[in-house]
């Protein structure tokens, strides 16, 4: 569901989303876009963070690895080059894999590490003192099993809890200088993370029919309902939230 077109509470502020070419960072670049900002979309492959751009004039987009040696100032650079200010990082681009202890190897740890911890550790680092002008925020993407357990998904489950614990913690290190930090957690949600973890289209299939029979609202999630949320959290009516997760699961966390 985009942003109510009306609702224009954004205007004028400059949003990073990364991850914006695909899934819940495509939703979320246009939703920030439709409610009035600047959005930078950032990801490593340029056609689609084009057709992201293509769908609203106030997206640009920037194609890098954000893992990259000095690719999070690189990022911020741009955004504040472009419009001279920054006010909200959404820190979305992730990676999921699943891995029981048996399968466990190194590459698949670091890797996840870089892309889930590390890279939105850099960014939130780059993006600071540009929030702290505009008492801007940060939204970081957890997941359900970054705080529930994740049986075959120990590692990416740990990223997670990993990212809520730096929200909390950033949160309250920052609150005095009017920087929020609050997370977003998606349980299930249709888009295309489970075949960039290497599944095939039928395993996917089976993955979201196996989780919507155990999410009590029996519905996999789409990423404009996610977005939803990620939006409502930078509103800045909503100011006196910070240090927060908000899960968007129907309820899966709660079993
Ligand atoms: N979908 C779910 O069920 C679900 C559930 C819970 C949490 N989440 C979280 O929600 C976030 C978004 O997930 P999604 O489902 O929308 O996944 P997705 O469709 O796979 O999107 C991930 C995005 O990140 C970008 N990306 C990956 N590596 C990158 C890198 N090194 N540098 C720059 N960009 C990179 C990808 O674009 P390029 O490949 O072009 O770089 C892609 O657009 C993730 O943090 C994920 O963990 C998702």
């Amino acid at each position: 569901m985009p942003a109510d077109p009306l609702d224009r509470n954004l205007s004028g502020h400059v949003a990073i989303v990364t991850g914006a070419g695909s899934g819940i960072g495509r939703a979320t670049a246009i939703a920030f876009a439709e409610a009035g900002a600047h959005v930078l979309g950032v990801g490593r492959r340029e056609a689609p963070l084009n057709e992201t751009a293509a769908a609203h004039d106030n997206i640009d987009v920037l194609a890098i690895d954000i893992c990259g040696e000095g690719a999070p100032a690189k990022v911020v650079s741009t955004a504040v080059g472009r419009w001279g200010r920054l006010d909200h990082l959404i820190n979305n681009a992730g990676a999921t894999a699943v891995m029981p202890l048996a399968e466990t190897n190194k590459q698949t740890i670091v890797d996840l590490l870089a892309l889930n911890v590390v890279a939105p550790s850099l960014l939130a680092h780059e993006a600071l003192p540009h929030l702290r002008r505009t008492s801007g925020s940060i939204i970081n993407l957890s997941s359900t099993y970054g705080h529930r357990p994740m049986a075959g998904g120990a590692h990416y489950s740990a990223t997670k809890a990993a990212v809520e614990q730096m929200t909390r913690s950033w949160a309250l290190e920052l609150a005095g200088e009017g920087v929020r930090v609050n997370s977003v957690a998606p349980g299930p949600t249709r888009t295309d993370v489970m075949l960039h973890a290497g599944l095939t289209p039928e395993a996917a299939e089976d993955m979201y029919a196996y989780e919507r029979d155990r999410i009590p609202t029996h519905h996999i999630a789409s990423a404009d309902e996610v977005a939803y949320w990620i939006l409502r959290m930078a509103d800045p009516a909503g100011r006196h939230a910070t240090g927060q997760v908000i899960t968007v699961d129907g309820g899966l966390e709660l079993i």
